[in-house]
């Protein structure tokens, strides 16, 4: 950089929106909680300025408040759909806390080998990582069976990614040789990628769902996964989240959540299998709304 180019005032975009202020973190933490149950502690406000700022300049507003008025008054929802997935976190991968599949495989999956077809939910599937985890192991422990995975998310550009099924080559590094080469296709780079196979793709389906809001049921699962996305929310969210996935479960049904996200504190009508896993007890209906 010459002296010239650092004084020219075209060199770089200059920031003119002012940092966050406290009254603009509390609207929107309120706002991000009442929507989709983001619970953003005080001590948040750096993450929230970071990761709004783009949101904020690209819609040319001079302010959060203008930005955060923007969101609240456009009634597409568009807006509330892109803060949703700026401060969401969606991070993912391919095989993630592993003990959960194998425990899927070895105890639970040989109790739904008398089945003609099996359909698992993903919520807060993210892009998908999980979901076609999820297939592969179906495919592979109950062959000649309807595999089905019902996947969703309150993001709809992380579902859009995950029904894309194209994964750039660093986040299939994970995965075992044999599942890369039976499961996926090569897509022609660079970037190098790699695609779920059509008949693959044909078996998960993609829908939006609040899960802190309430969703009508149609269907009952055997196995629930829920991971990595209770841990966001408060006590109170927890236990409603907890209480709606447990009046989805068939009885005896199995509720996997990520490690992180202990049941302990919360109450809830799930018996402790092992570490986050938990299962509906095979004769008393698990109630939703839970009676108080
Ligand atoms: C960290 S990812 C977890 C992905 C995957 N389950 C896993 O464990 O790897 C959390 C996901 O939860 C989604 N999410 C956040 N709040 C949600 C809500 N209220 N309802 C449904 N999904 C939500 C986010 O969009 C994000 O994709």
């Amino acid at each position: 950089m010459t002296r010239t180019d650092a004084m020219d005032p075209g060199w770089m975009e200059l920031d003119t929106v002012p940092p966050l202020a406290q009254q603009e973190f509390d609207q929107i933490r309120q706002l991000a909680y009442r929507t989709f149950g983001l619970d953003l502690k005080s001590g948040k406000e750096e993450l929230v300025s970071a990761r709004l700022r783009r949101l904020v300049r690209s819609g040319g507003f001079h302010s959060f408040q203008e930005y955060y008025r923007h969101v609240l008054g456009d009634s597409t929802g568009e807006a509330l759909a892109g803060m949703i997935d700026a401060l969401a976190t969606n991070h993912t991968s391919f095989l993630r806390e592993p003990d959960h599949f194998q425990f899927l495989r070895q105890h639970v999956l040989p109790s739904l080998a008398t089945r003609s077809s099996v359909e698992i939910w993903s919520a807060a599937c993210s892009t998908g990582e999980e979901v076609w985890t999820l297939a592969f192991l179906l495919n592979e422990a109950l062959p000649s069976r309807t595999i089905r995975i019902a996947a969703t998310d309150i993001s709809n550009k992380a579902l859009k990614f995950a029904e894309r099924a194209l994964y750039p080559d660093h986040r299939c590094q994970g995965l075992p040789a044999e599942w890369l080469s039976r499961y996926f296709s090569p897509e022609n780079g660079p970037p190098h990628a790699y695609r779920v196979c059509p008949r693959i793709r044909t078996q998960a389906s993609f829908r939006r769902i609040n899960l802190v809001k309430p969703y009508v049921g149609h269907r009952l699962f055997p196995v629930i996964f829920c991971r990595n996305v209770m841990i966001y929310f408060d006590r109170e969210t927890q236990e409603q989240v907890v209480g709606q996935l447990a009046a989805c479960l068939e009885p005896g049904g199995y509720l996997f959540v990520g490690h992180a996200e202990s049941l302990t504190r919360i109450s809830h009508a799930l018996e402790y299998v092992r570490p986050a896993v938990y299962r509906k007890s095979e004769t008393r209906e698990a109630k939703w709304p839970r009676s108080s």
